[in-house]
């Protein structure tokens, strides 16, 4: 097995510094969230190196004016929209049965994080339901498109919020537990992870990796359902009121390696953080990757959960 994937970039590199010198031309990429936050970013730099890049957003709008606005920067590059709520297995269904052809690199982005309690018409908990299950649902929907591609990458956006939670297989879905808003969320981006490891372990031979990722801390509408007194108490607690925010495009450029850089040719089921692969570290830390989100038999025991949550 390859040893540590290091690169020269950091935490103060941007999307745009990662990308430079790799040509996407002819390539097809999707990004979920892409009309917000980090995911504009991600389809822009995509976009910039030559990609069609397709931003699958529940909000139609912001996708034209997204698109418009990349379009513009980069110059003629192809820029598609396509309504994607993965809250709803029926809009899932929809948007990969629309897909056509190949697809060469889909980043799962979008995510919602800390919301009160809300539950899908399924009786799911909203934000296992949207940042595990719809993605699951959609990347298995696109496998054929994936394989099709040769040497397709899967991008997982997690978070170091997978500290928090394993994967709590009693009760995904706190039906007989008190309700956390972290604790969900937690739980939600280390089935980001696990997913990136079965999915590669499933998928390899089809020429498919899957890598997770935390991008950093960057102020976005993902902070909707946390006040700033909390988000500073939060920050305190985790190593003090000097941690730095990085900028959407240093946000983003994590994502972009993983998406992109020859340095992963043929790597999957890892965690990268900072545009490097993450040391394993502890439960509450704010670095590294829990040994229970890259555990195997979590991974496969998540993804059979899956599949038959997703059947009944
Ligand atoms: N920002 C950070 O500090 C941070 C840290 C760690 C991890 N992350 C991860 O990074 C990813 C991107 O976050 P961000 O900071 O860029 O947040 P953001 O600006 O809120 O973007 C999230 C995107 O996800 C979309 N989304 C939410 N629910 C959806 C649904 N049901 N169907 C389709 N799209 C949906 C949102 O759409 P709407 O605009 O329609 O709501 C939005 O476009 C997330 O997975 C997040 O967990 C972010």
């Amino acid at each position: 097995m390859t040893g540590r994937i290091t690169t020269p970039f950091t935490a103060e590199s941007t999307a745009a510094e990662v990308i430079t010198g790799i040509d996407l031309t002819g390539r097809r990429a999707i990004v979920t969230g892409g009309a917000s936050g980090i995911g504009i970013e991600t389809a822009r730099a995509l976009a910039g190196a030559g990609a069609e890049v397709t931003l699958a957003v529940r909000d139609l709008e912001a996708g034209k004016r997204t698109a418009a606005d990349i379009t513009e920067g980069t110059g003629g590059n192809q820029v598609l929209v396509a309504p994607l709520d993965l809250a709803d297995q029926a809009s899932v269904a929809d948007f990969t049965e629309r897909w056509d052809d190949q697809l060469h690199i889909l980043v799962n982005n979008a995510g919602i994080m800390a919301s009160p309690l809300m539950r899908t018409p399924r009786g799911w908990e909203m934000q296992f339901a949207t940042n595990h299950l719809g993605h699951f649902a959609l990347t298995t929907g696109l496998h054929r498109a994936l394989a099709a591609a040769g040497g397709a990458r899967i991008v997982s956006v997690s978070s170091s919020a997978h500290h928090r939670s394993p994967v709590v297989f009693d009760d995904i879905h706190f039906e007989r537990r008190a309700y956390d808003p972290w604790l969900a969320y937690g739980q939600s981006k280390t089935a980001n992870v696990l997913f990136a490891v079965e999915a590669t372990k499933r998928w390899a031979s089809d020429g498919i990796t899957a890598n997770a990722l935390m991008p950093g801390g960057i102020r976005t509408n993902l902070q909707r359902y946390v006040t700033d007194q909390e988000l500073d108490r939060l920050r305190a607690a985790a190593g003090g009121a000097g941690l730095r925010w990085k900028t959407p495009e240093q946000g983003a450029a994590t994502s972009v390696l993983v998406a992109t850089s020859p340095l992963l040719d043929g790597i999957g089921g890892r965690y990268f953080e900072d545009c490097n692969e993450a040391e394993t570290g502890k439960l509450g830390a704010r670095s590294g990757v829990a040994e229970y989100a890259l555990d195997p038999e979590a991974a496969t025991r998540l993804w059979e959960v899956s599949v038959s949550t997703l059947a009944h």
